[in-house]
């Protein structure tokens, strides 16, 4: 079904969209979020889903240019999280409450596909009716096939940017965008709840750019979409570029749920990161996800894929109550139910 040109909002041509991500009429803006918010409501009512994240490991062998885990950050304390204690994780994290559990990591060799197989099997075993998400980056088509088999429900894996020149501005050339999009249509076609995403004030970027990450969602249609700002890391080759605008990030936000009304979208750690009420704002432009952090504590620290990095200190002992008090504070209901994305609406498949 087509999208249609609602609430005097044109998101169907490149030139509608575009004048929507450029936008300098306040009037137009407001009614951007005003329709976000409603799209939201109507599929999604007040609730907001809870995902108990896991980062498991922050050793990487890929080495793109804004990361902080990169393979060259020689400066990177790295830590790997064995399986007990991957398991331990949902443990904590399902007396806490948590029905998806989204284990995330750099893509860490050490985690042979057996290995991930194991864990996951593992998980699976003890939490039979929990969400498993699965966030470690490209694999084969078959690793896929045996990692949806072993248990896994979704997979989150950001396109970063959907513009083939800027992608090569900020990743090394061993890195390719077609590889990366073919991933997202594998695990789609496997039977994955898929996120993609991209952020927001990298290095280079153009409204062209975002352009194209709004078309690349359209055309991929994933259950998932995930946006943040840029934040830099000192220790990177990008250490010393501005972060992305709150504003424009929220403005991507509510074009994505404009796009696809059905989509779970995070309000991210990082809007979080910079700004203090970057994550409510999230959400009051059309987010309904958030994903506290289940990481031991001693570990949260060094996930440093961006500076300033919040809910590592002693206050994050227990994001879901800090989370909760937020979501509520701004009209909004934390809900801990698994969250699947929500069919028969106008997303995906
Ligand atoms: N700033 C913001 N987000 C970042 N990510 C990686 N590095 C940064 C950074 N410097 C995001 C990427 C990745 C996700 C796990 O974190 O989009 O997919
Ligand atoms: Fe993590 Fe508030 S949500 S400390």
């Amino acid at each position: 079904m087509p999208e249609t040109v609602t609430a005097g909002l044109d998101t169907t041509s490149d030139a509608g969209l575009l004048e929507l991500i450029t936008t300098e009429d306040p009037a137009q803006e407001e009614a951007l979020f005003a329709e976000a918010r409603r799209l939201r409501a109507e599929h999604y009512g007040s609730g907001v889903y809870f995902r108990g994240l896991i980062e498991f490991s922050n050793y990487c062998k890929n080495d793109c240019y804004y990361c902080g885990i990169r393979r060259s950050n020689a400066r990177a304390e790295r830590y790997r999280l064995g399986p007990d204690e991957i398991l331990n994780c949902c443990r904590m994290g399902d007396l806490l409450g948590y029905k998806t559990f989204v284990l995330q990591s750099g893509e860490d060799p050490w985690f042979t596909d057996d290995r991930v197989v194991e864990i996951l099997a593992a998980i699976r075993r003890e939490f039979p009716d929990h969400a498993i998400t699965l966030s470690i980056g490209e694999k084969s088509r078959e690793s896929y096939e045996r990692f949806f088999h072993a248990g896994a429900n979704r997979y989150l894996l950001r396109h970063e940017t959907a513009d083939d020149a800027h992608y090569r501005l900020l990743h090394p050339a061993s890195m390719d965008l077609a590889e990366r999009k073919q991933c997202l249509f594998n695990l789609k076609k496997i039977g994955y709840q898929v996120g993609a995403g991209f952020m927001v004030g990298t290095p280079f970027q153009k409204p062209e750019h975002l352009l194209e990450d709004l078309c690349f969602i359209r055309e991929l249609r994933p259950h998932m979409v995930g946006i943040g700002p840029f934040i830099p890391q000192k220790d990177t080759p990008f250490g010393a570029y501005p972060p992305g605008s709150l504003e424009l990030t929220l403005r991507m936000v509510a074009l994505a749920r404009l796009i696809l009304p059905s989509a779970l979208i995070p309000a991210t750690t990082a809007l979080g990161t910079l700004s203090p009420q970057g994550r409510e704002k999230g959400l009051m432009a059309g987010a309904n996800v958030v994903m506290p952090n289940l990481s031991p504590k001693a570990v949260r620290k060094l996930y440093s894929l961006y500076d300033n990095k919040i809910c590592t200190g002693d206050e994050a002992a227990e994001c879901r109550l800090c989370m909760e008090g937020r979501i509520r504070d701004f009209g909004f209901e934390p809900d801990m139910s698994r969250g699947d994305w929500a069919a028969g609406s106008r997303a995906a498949n």
